[in-house]
């Protein structure tokens, strides 16, 4: 069994024995799993190139780890728990023995298609567990799965098959979220009109909506299911061979394929799951986060499988039918361990404490919170109300890019402060830098928030572009994994996130490029330009503030501005449009063109008392006429 730390001062020798002797640390996490041939070497690395290796030599397959390991203890224990969207309808428990079969069986339905070990496979999928039974067979013969969340646009899934040239796509008919149908195959059909690469659709029918399938290359779920198989013997993969790709945003440029690796990243999702969470033989664990983002693929999928826990998918949303939904799926499930985000907490916060009324959270032991800063009030709520103030909440810090959490409280050990991550988890090497990349050291200070030492669950690249790898993280700080996040480190030595310092956007937990929402926006046809900023929401975190400059006089402001969303919607998804768009006559530039964006956020927080020195812009008059017709 994986090792469990339970007191503070074993936290802290754990932490300390991490830090002499990293190699020694992780050999000794690593021995308690499975593999099929030991490593020759723990680690191997330089940030320069950058270059980093865990476990190299070593031979493996992830889902012997997940699921056959498990076997002869828990064939018949459940492993993922569905909750349906509706809750009228009946959940599914899907135990350890019936995973193990439908990962072998879609195993080989992969294999009867061409799909072959290193390929990649784009899934496309509402929250059902056959996304997790497809990431595991792409896992089970050394496919690389590349999960996008079914809210993204055609445009969106275009992009991301073409840039790491997928074989296979794997959707389903459609599904309903709340009141809400999505109808998954037709954006399919529209995404896969210009991927060259894709040879299969695969189409799992989900709610018999109508669909039209192309002969010869879309094929469904239940057909091919009955042509495949039984038994699949877990193919040998190389510990360094990639897992998974998952795409996110930056301050620049296209969304970048994050590169996760095998047994890294296994040992890693491992060990945080069992440690942040104090993961008990038998608990139901519950995250509400979507398997389209890294937290699903780490905390719904690999890191309960790997410990033997009961998982849950949730199909829906927190307020359908009513906002009660989350207090009734945790009484219904007995959950334990409830993790979601501060997005959500905040929007049923509003709500009054009524919606508890008649439900039963007794079985709650642990909180989690992720995705964005929780602020002080939300933290007390879901702490008083949720939790009944006898829940830990662990405030879990960590990136699509680190493959699991680095700073967390371990649940019912470190001492909480409201909206604090507060210490790093074993293996975590953080250090705070000042712009010019001296260190801060000390308590009591803030800066920007970099790493020193690899970890194992860590990306390893940019699929196909390691240059922008090396550019976008250790080139700010030379011979340092920069986060992109500021921090501050208080008096007691507790990590406090403040937020990105580049120009990324959180809206919801959503990690959001301006870069990448401000091509889509000039992509409209009446926009010559556009810049875009965030500012503070109550229930959002972040919300979107577009400035455009349009080529010709608007008549109807409104209607240019539904059409504006209604491009990001197509360009990138729904979960971008936003939330105010204003028709500026200029952008506030400097000299050298550069856009001020300081000035621009200043002017979207409604903060326009003093907008600091404007001498350098090259026409300061107009920021008094964005400043006149701000949006607020
Ligand atoms: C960014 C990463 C971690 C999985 C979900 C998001 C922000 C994440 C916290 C937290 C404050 C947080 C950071 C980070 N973030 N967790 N507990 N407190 N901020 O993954 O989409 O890769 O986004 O989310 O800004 O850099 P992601």
């Amino acid at each position: 069994m994986l090792p469990q730390i339970k007191t503070l001062d074993e936290y802290r020798q754990q932490y300390q024995a991490s830090v002499d002797d990293p190699q020694q640390f992780w050999a000794n996490i690593g021995a308690h799993f499975n593999w099929q041939r030991k490593w020759d070497k723990v680690l191997d690395w330089n940030f320069q190139d950058p270059s980093i290796k865990w476990y190299d030599g070593a031979q493996l397959n992830i889902t012997e780890n997940c699921l056959d390991r498990h076997l002869p203890a828990r064939a018949d224990q459940v492993a993922i728990i569905w909750e349906p969207n509706d809750p009228k309808e009946a959940a599914r428990h899907i135990t350890y023995g019936e995973l193990h079969a439908s990962v072998q069986r879609f195993a080989n339905v992969l294999l009867n298609n061409g799909v072959k070990k290193g390929d990649r496979v784009c899934i496309y999928l509402p929250m059902i567990p056959e996304a997790a039974v497809a990431m595991l067979a792409c896992a089970r013969i050394g496919a690389v799965h590349s999960v996008v969340f079914a809210g993204f646009s055609a445009q969106s899934i275009s992009d991301r098959v073409n840039d790491s040239g997928c074989r296979m796509i794997i959707t389903a008919d459609g599904f309903y979220r709340g009141e809400k149908k999505f109808e998954l195959k037709g954006i399919v059909a529209a995404a896969l009109q210009s991927t060259p690469t894709i040879e299969k659709c695969i189409v799992f029918n989900h709610r018999n909506l109508p669909v039209k399938m192309e002969a010869g290359r879309d094929l469904w779920w239940h057909e091919e299911w009955q042509k495949a198989d039984a038994e699949n013997k877990a193919a040998t993969v190389e510990a360094e061979d990639p897992l998974f790709i998952l795409y996110t945003s930056g301050s620049t440029g296209k969304p970048k394929g994050v590169l996760h690796t095998t047994a890294g990243y296994m040992v890693f999702a491992a060990y945080t799951f069992k440690n942040v969470f104090q993961y008990q033989e038998g608990e139901v664990f519950c995250c509400t986060a979507d398997i389209g983002w890294v937290t699903g693929h780490s905390y719904i999928v690999y890191g309960p499988l790997l410990n033997g826990a009961t998982t849950i998918m949730f199909e829906g949303v927190p307020t359908y039918p009513d906002h009660g939904r989350f207090w009734e799926l945790i009484d219904k499930h007995k959950v334990n361990i409830f993790y979601t985000a501060p997005t959500a907490i905040r929007s049923l916060q509003a709500f009054g404490e009524d919606i508890f009324a008649d439900k039963d959270l007794s079985s709650l032991r642990v909180l989690g919170s992720v995705g964005e800063p929780i602020n002080e009030e939300a933290w007390h709520w879901y702490h008083d109300n949720v939790g009944k103030g006898k829940c830990p909440i662990v405030d879990t810090w960590w990136q699509t890019e680190t493959g699991g959490v680095m700073i967390s409280p371990l649940a019912g050990i470190t001492p909480l402060k409201p909206a604090f991550a507060t210490l790093p988890l074993p293996g975590v090497e953080l250090l705070l830098v000042d712009e010019k990349g001296n260190e801060i050291k000390g308590n009591g200070v803030e800066g920007n928030l970099c790493i020193r030492h690899p970890w194992p669950g860590m990306a390893r690249s940019v699929y196909g572009d390691h240059p922008r790898f090396k550019q976008t993280y250790f080139s700010t700080y030379p011979g340092l994994y920069f986060t992109g996040d500021g921090c501050r480190r208080d008096e007691d030595g507790y990590y406090r996130i403040t937020g990105r310092v580049d120009d990324v956007i959180n809206v919801s937990g959503h990690r959001i490029g301006t870069g990448e929402l401000e091509d889509a926006i000039s992509m409209h046809g009446e926009v010559i330009e556009s810049a875009v900023v965030a500012y503070p929401h109550d229930v959002k975190g972040q919300a979107i503030y577009a400035y455009v400059i349009c080529d010709k006089h608007i008549e109807n402001k409104d209607v240019l501005y539904k059409d504006i969303r209604d491009h990001v919607t197509q360009v990138i998804g729904a979960f971008a449009r936003p939330d105010k768009i204003q028709i500026v006559p200029g952008l506030p530039r400097t000299r050298s063109g550069k856009i001020m964006r300081r000035i621009l956020r200043k002017i979207a927080e409604g903060d326009t008392g003093n907008l600091g020195d404007t001498s350098t812009l090259i026409d300061p008059s107009v920021v008094d006429t964005i400043k006149a017709e701000a949006i607020h």
